[in-house]
């Protein structure tokens, strides 16, 4: 069992799968530790928007394959609201940029495939994951597995553990500023065995609540309702969800939605949260153990992708060229991408979602927010180079 690396990861969700595949092309050692098994993180349903630079990274990390086979392009986006649909052409906007469909838990597979092809040590069910010694030279990562204590030695840790995880609290206290909105709903998603009634993403805006359907291959649908956040999921068996979907996106015009079996449902509560700096001593925070966003806007994993890329790039740096410059601006680096998408989930969020306390003025400006991002160009050009986006921060 290995005993030193150059960085330890916890977590093998995508920012620490890709940060390890990102070093591992540059030279650099990693062990990741991962609190569930392998099966439990390849069939975890989560996200499934990629934005064109996340695509162009994986693709030129020899991690395109199955994701150019597989993947679907689109070039635009429905916003649906009083009975009619108005195309955001994401692409005519924004000089032919695009987003793909990819389920997250297939970028999860995909990494693990090329990880364990390339030899890495990943420890799937380790416990009592410990972080000692990192504000020192050589921080260390103690853990329980198959009922054994182990200690790995390290020149860097980088916490990829998600926002539940124990490195972000390793930090002592008053180092980190946190910054904590939570949004008065919660989304139950659904994963249905039937071909999408759509070919391009539907945001829906109703008096009812908001609904988004999305999609995962041709026979796979994705979808989305707006929920109380403390909702119980057993108060919504399928039937409800799809009769609730179907009056939330009808159209005037007649459109339908096709009903299916319910491969997987769950309810998640919207809420935005940033730690401030993303770094402490010989610590690094990347993905959701740094930021959450909330999930309209269809940002988190790419955010996380852009961390790592960040991160791989300052330890490639520091171990190839012996440079500390960008581990330093490493959090800078960051989080200015982090606020900005930040904004525009949230910007979506308020646009999008019914409150329960609405008297009637939120709604019109959400009316008004929603007309003019259908009419003028200038507003629907930079709701779509967010969303396909921004490559330059
Ligand atoms: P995670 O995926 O959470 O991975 C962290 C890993 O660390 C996990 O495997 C966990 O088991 C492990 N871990 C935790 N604690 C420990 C510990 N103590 N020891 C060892 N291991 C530990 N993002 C988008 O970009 N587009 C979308 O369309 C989108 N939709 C979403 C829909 C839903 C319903 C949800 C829930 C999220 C969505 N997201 C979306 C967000 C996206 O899924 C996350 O941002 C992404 O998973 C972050 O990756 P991560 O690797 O940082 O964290
Ligand atoms: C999906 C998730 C999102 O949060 C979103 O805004 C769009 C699509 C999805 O899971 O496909």
């Amino acid at each position: 069992m290995k005993n030193t690396t150059q960085v330890g990861i916890i977590g093998a969700g995508p920012s620490g799968l890709l940060l390890s595949h990102l070093l591992h092309l540059q030279g650099i050692d990693s062990v990741i530790l991962e609190s569930r098994s392998r099966q439990y993180v390849e069939e975890r349903v989560r996200a499934g928007v990629l934005e064109q630079g996340t695509v162009d990274l994986l693709c030129d990390s020899d991690l395109g394959d199955r994701l150019r086979r597989e993947g679907l392009v689109h070039h635009g986006i429905e916003l649906r609201f009083d009975g009619r649909g108005h195309r955001i052409a994401l692409s005519d906007l924004t000089g032919g940029r695009a987003i793909w469909i990819y389920g997250q838990q297939e970028v999860v597979k995909d990494l693990i495939n090329a990880r364990l092809a390339a030899d890495a040590t990943i420890h799937f069910e380790v416990d009592e994951v410990k972080l000692s010694g990192i504000d020192s030279t050589r921080p260390v990562l103690e853990y329980r597995r198959d009922g054994r204590d182990h200690k790995l030695t390290c020149d860097f840790i980088a916490g990829c553990d998600g926002s539940h995880g124990v490195s972000r609290d390793s930090i002592p206290a008053g180092v980190l500023r946190t910054y904590h909105h939570v949004y008065p709903f919660g989304w139950l998603g659904i994963l249905a065995a039937v071909a999408p009634s759509t070919e391009e993403l539907i945001y829906a805006s109703h008096d009812r609540g908001f609904a988004l359907h999305s999609l995962r291959s041709p026979e796979i649908s994705r979808l989305y309702i707006q929920v109380e956040p403390d909702e119980d999921i057993n108060n919504w068996p399928d039937d409800r969800i799809w009769e609730e979907l179907s009056i939330r996106m009808a159209t005037d015009d007649g459109w339908t939605l096709q009903s299916g079996p319910v491969l997987e449902k769950g309810i998640t509560p919207m809420r935005s949260f940033v730690v401030e700096p993303m770094q402490f001593g010989r610590l690094f925070l990347a993905g959701d153990a740094a930021h959450i966003v909330p999930a309209t806007g269809a940002k988190g994993l790419n955010l996380a992708v852009h961390d790592v890329h960040k991160l791989a790039e300052a330890f490639s740096a520091w171990f190839r060229a012996g440079t500390n410059e960008l581990l330093e601006q490493y959090s800078a680096n960051c989080l200015g991408r982090v606020w900005r998408v930040q904004d525009f989930s949230s910007f979506m969020s308020l646009m999008l979602h019914r409150y329960s306390d609405d008297d009637g003025f939120r709604g019109r400006l959400q009316r008004a927010q929603l007309n003019y991002v259908c009419s003028s160009q200038a507003a629907a050009r930079s709701l779509a180079e967010n969303y396909v986006g921004l490559p330059h921060v």
